[in-house]
């Protein structure tokens, strides 16, 4: 008996023990949270407590959460309005040396969004919409073709003097119609005196498919295809007239098909088209009114070609221009998601909201290229701007772009703690996606890269994003420059660095998706030191981490 006593005691004195143990742990860790909360702060305690001074990317910190989130595990997706929703959480931005059709095509098959810049005229901003929403991944539509006069020889020639690394060509008529294909084992140099007529596999001989036939799912069509057809390695698309529509080539197709696997899924609207976006101004008539005729018919327009989101882009979006013209969208479209800015108040972003603006654009001054802040003494560090900001968005249920300042992935992530995505401008100028010839300059490749309100950009037509207009160009007060960017590849790798080093930052903040992200951020200043002991330093540099 008395050791079963003894037994008890001992046990019942054991689980005092550990409950008091794990008492004196739970009040040390309420201490440990209670100090962590006094340095590293959530937005709503950190930044008005800053409210005398602005601050941008490099003069914050992020602080570590516990995490059982692994950063592959993460989700980027964010729901800007709604039916426009990103896999991941970045757009390229609306400017003549980022955004055309070609960028906007390789943004949305990464899950993203380009906005269509409009220093361009209107019926080719309509057709660089048309070419993203008519984007079939896979399908060349316009395929080099031979006519069946020429001489083999011609063919040899073209291949030789455009570099061609194929030889095999669809053959088509005077009206575009198929009437064969020039298989590559006749395209030699025995036979350049013959007429690609007399060497073609006939048109009776081929197998091809109606662009009817593609579905939904065009390359999963083209796959079964080659499947189903060994040694066919071109599949020829025609329409219902047997004009040529396109082709697919073998490897393209199981490319994309292992491409499938990637974690982030190609942005698309409800018909499975690329999502696109296009930027408009406020434009003004020959009397400094808006022009709302135009515009109206432009946007229709651009709205009939597929239109995914139209932004109205502007250096100053809190101001009477841009709110008619969004006021005017937002009543000839109830439906579409209307992008507005730029603004880095809380009462820009009511003005906007309450114009009828899903989507408001942050941004002042941050750029890389911009010279706003100089040149007019105005603007607002954009870290600062986003927060003022996105107190006064959470109130109007309207989403927020950070637009321009991003450098680095760290950046984005900072960012993504007020905004639901970013806009970005020269991280993205240097891919061989956007427009523009690579220069070469002292052994090393540039492509161009000028702010919108840089004197030529001007010229060309984006003057009245900046309140100017085209025709007094000589006294245009330029709000950015002109600028090089070294060439970065192609915008899969760039996309890949950003989205790997968000998943990081998620993975160090617990974060599993956007909205945790927001959640779990806690800031810190950092002194100038800190800002040196962030980068590589003391070190000889050999490799960047790209
Ligand atoms: P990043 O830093 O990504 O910035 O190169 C791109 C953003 O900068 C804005 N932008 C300008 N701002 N003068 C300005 O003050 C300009 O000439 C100019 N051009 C573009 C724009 O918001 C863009 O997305």
């Amino acid at each position: 008996m008395e050791l079963r006593v003894r037994a008890f005691d001992c046990g019942f004195a054991l689980a005092n023990r550990t409950e008091r143990l794990a008492f004196s742990v739970m009040a040390a860790s309420k201490e440990a949270d209670s100090l962590d909360s006094r340095f590293y702060k959530t937005a709503d305690s950190f930044f008005p407590a800053y409210n005398n001074i602005g601050l941008t990317y490099d003069d914050v910190t992020l602080a570590t959460r516990y995490s059982e989130i692994l950063p592959r595990d993460t989700q980027l997706d964010t729901t800007l309005a709604e039916g426009l929703q990103l896999n991941i959480p970045i757009i390229s931005s609306d400017m003549d040396t980022v955004t055309e059709a070609r960028m906007a095509i390789a943004m949305a098959l990464n899950g993203g969004l380009g906005l269509i810049h409009y220093n361009m005229p209107e019926r080719e901003q309509l057709s660089e919409v048309s070419r993203v929403k008519n984007n079939v991944h896979g399908l060349i539509q316009e395929p080099i073709k031979a006519a069946p006069e020429q001489a083999i020889g011609d063919i040899l020639d073209m291949i030789a003097k455009k570099r061609f690394a194929f030889s095999t060509f669809p053959v088509v008529d005077g009206q575009g119609k198929l009437i064969g294909l020039l298989p590559g084992h006749v395209v030699k140099q025995r036979y350049a005196k013959r007429k690609v007529a007399e060497a073609l596999m006939p048109r009776s001989e081929l197998l091809v498919l109606n662009k009817k036939e593609l579905g939904r799912d065009p390359i999963a069509r083209a796959d079964k295809f080659f499947t189903e057809h060994p040694g066919s390695h071109k599949l020829l698309v025609v329409d219902d007239q047997d004009r040529l529509h396109g082709l697919f080539t073998m490897s393209d197709v199981e490319r994309i098909t292992q491409e499938r696997n990637a974690q982030f899924k190609p942005a698309r609207d409800v018909r499975f088209r690329l999502l696109c976006g296009a930027a408009v101004s406020a434009t003004r008539n020959a009397f400094g009114e808006l022009d709302r005729e135009r515009i109206l018919a432009h946007v229709s327009a651009l709205v009939e070609r597929g239109l995914d989101v139209v932004a109205v882009s502007t250096a100053h979006g809190h101001s009477k221009g841009v709110g008619d013209t969004v006021r005017m969208l937002r009543d000839a479209f109830p439906k579409l998601p209307i992008m507005a800015g730029n603004v880095t108040s809380g009462a820009g972003v009511d003005f906007l909201a309450d114009c009828g603006a899903n989507v408001i654009k942050v941004g002042q001054g941050p750029g890389s290229i911009c010279t706003t802040r100089i040149v007019a003494g105005v603007g607002i560090p954009q870290l600062t701007a986003l927060y003022v900001t996105s107190s006064a968005a959470r109130k109007k249920k309207v989403t927020l772009l950070a637009d321009g300042g991003i450098t680095k992935s760290g950046d984005i992530v900072k960012a993504l703690a007020m905004a639901d995505a970013v806009i970005c401008g020269g991280i993205l100028a240097g891919c061989m996606e956007a427009p523009g010839e690579v220069l070469e300059i002292g052994g090393k490749l540039y492509k161009q890269y000028r702010g919108m309100g840089s004197l030529a950009a001007m010229k060309s037509g984006s003057a009245a994003r900046y309140g100017h207009t085209n025709d007094s160009s000589g006294k245009l007060a330029p709000e950015g420059v002109e600028a090089l960017k070294e060439t970065t590849g192609s915008l899969d790798r760039v996309l890949a660095q950003l989205i790997g080093g968000i998943q990081s930052g998620m993975g160090y903040l617990g974060a599993a998706n956007l909205t945790q992200l927001r959640e779990q951020a806690r800031f810190i200043r950092v002194s100038p030191a800190g800002q040196r002991e962030a980068a590589p330093h003391d070190v000889v540099e050999l490799k960047t981490g790209n």
